[in-house]
């Protein structure tokens, strides 16, 4: 039998050309695993009226580890005119599968590494101010609250009267006071102690793990005073138990300033649902984009991994596919750590970086092309190729070992 069992979810799209991309590395380091493949996505919608169905949230809760790719999300009135003729008119809403997932399971840490690999042109340079440029290793990971904040969904135009009348007895809403219902709208950002120290104690374990010697919270304390406050408030209480590491501050407006001036500096950010969000799409931005961007989410009992990417349907019907497979790989290499696989994922992250060194496979992305079938003929990888590039460095890794 398997030592472990990963449940597979493809989803839409491009999804389902990068994810078997992944399994092919994961088979390749020897990762002793039974992969059981789940539905999940946009066509789950069309066909049974739900895009994250019962048999699936049944894997993941007996499986309790999952590598998910990308799903298509639309609008209401899409997903209604979308939807299987037999299935209208029945009360089917659409949710998206991935805020469900997170919510069922309680995936509330959400991991982002953002880490530059040296030879990829879409690193982010720097002017210096002798002349010249500096590229600098950037190797920052944010934890993001993934449960609460501002995705809470606690929220209304035209609040009920209670809820009304709950916001009257605030004196800071006086000058709402006169605003109509219809006019008005209000979401609530709910954050919890519990949750807050979870989150800021996964970034802090981390940083002991990795040997890096600071934490900095984003918030905005100064002015969002009571969730920012108490995210802040768990972060000074959690720093006391990892006396070795500092926890830095700073708001998150003056932390997305400095994004352009030093972001070498920053190994371990946390902070909550929405800033976390901005945040790390914002490092991803430096270190290759989409094509390069990972993420887990991790529950106390399910943990799921993925590209941070979508299922850009423009390129899913490119044969040969196009699309990088870095970051669906990537995501897989998290998978393993998350296991205690270290070394298994350290040799993807190595072949990784040797291939992305190197630089002679590189997909469109990496090139500053527009995505499109005759990308290939200009030079750029397809997404096998550039799989069979990181399979082939591997290969000569374990050789200089064995
Ligand atoms: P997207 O992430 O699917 O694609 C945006 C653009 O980024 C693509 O057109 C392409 O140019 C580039 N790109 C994405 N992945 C790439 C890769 N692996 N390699 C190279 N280039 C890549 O976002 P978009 O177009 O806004 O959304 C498309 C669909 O995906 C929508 O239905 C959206 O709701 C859904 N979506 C799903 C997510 C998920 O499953 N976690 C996340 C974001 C969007
Ligand atoms: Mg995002």
């Amino acid at each position: 039998m398997a030592r472990y069992s990963l449940v597979t979810m493809p989803g839409d799209g491009i999804g389902n050309q990068v994810l078997p991309e992944a399994l092919r590395v994961l088979k390749a380091v020897g990762f002793d695993a039974e992969y059981i493949h789940a539905d999940i996505g946009w066509e789950l919608w069309r066909s049974e009226g739900n895009a994250l169905p019962d048999r699936t949230i049944d894997l993941l809760a007996k499986y309790k580890l999952g590598l998910f790719a990308a799903i298509t999300s639309k609008p209401a009135k899409e997903a209604g005119a979308e939807l299987n003729p037999k299935l209208r008119g029945k009360g089917y809403v659409y949710y998206s599968p991935i805020v469900t997932m997170r919510q069922r399971f309680n995936l509330d840490i959400c991991v982002r590494p953002c880490v530059s690999f040296a030879g990829n042109p879409l690193n982010y340079i720097r002017k210096k101010p002798e002349g010249g440029f500096v590229e600098p290793q950037i190797n920052t990971t944010i934890f993001r609250q993934n449960t609460e904040g501002m995705y809470s969904g606690i929220e209304w135009t035209n609040p009920p009267d209670i809820v009304r009348a709950a916001l009257d007895s605030h004196p800071k809403f006086k000058p709402f006071a006169h605003v109509p219902g219809r006019d008005l709208a209000a979401s609530v950002r709910i954050i919890t102690r519990s949750a807050a120290e979870r989150i800021v104690t996964a970034a802090f374990e981390f940083a002991k793990r990795k040997g890096f010697k600071a934490v900095t919270i984003c918030e905005k304390p100064n002015v969002v005073r009571e969730t920012s406050g108490m995210m802040e408030e768990a972060a000074r209480e959690v720093q006391k138990k990892f006396p070795d590491i500092q926890l830095w501050r700073n708001n998150i407006d003056a932390q997305l300033m400095w994004l352009s001036k030093n972001p070498e500096d920053f190994n371990v950010i946390v902070a909550s649902n929405l800033f976390g969000d901005i945040l790390s799409d914002a490092f991803a931005g430096l270190v290759g984009g989409l094509g390069f961007a990972a993420s887990g989410n991790i529950g106390s009992e399910v943990a799921v991994f993925e590209p941070t990417h979508g299922s850009a349907p423009k390129y899913a019907g490119l044969n040969p596919p196009i699309v990088n497979p870095i970051a669906t790989i990537l995501a897989a290499a998290m998978l393993l750590e998350h296991v205690g696989e270290y070394d298994k994922a350290k040799r993807i992250w190595d072949a990784v970086a040797a291939v992305v060194r190197e630089g002679k496979v590189r997909t469109y992305d990496m090139m500053r092309l527009t995505g499109g079938p005759n990308v290939l003929e200009q030079g750029a990888a397809s997404t096998p190729q550039m799989t069979d590039a990181i399979l082939a460095k591997l290969r000569e890794f374990s050789s200089q070992v064995g």
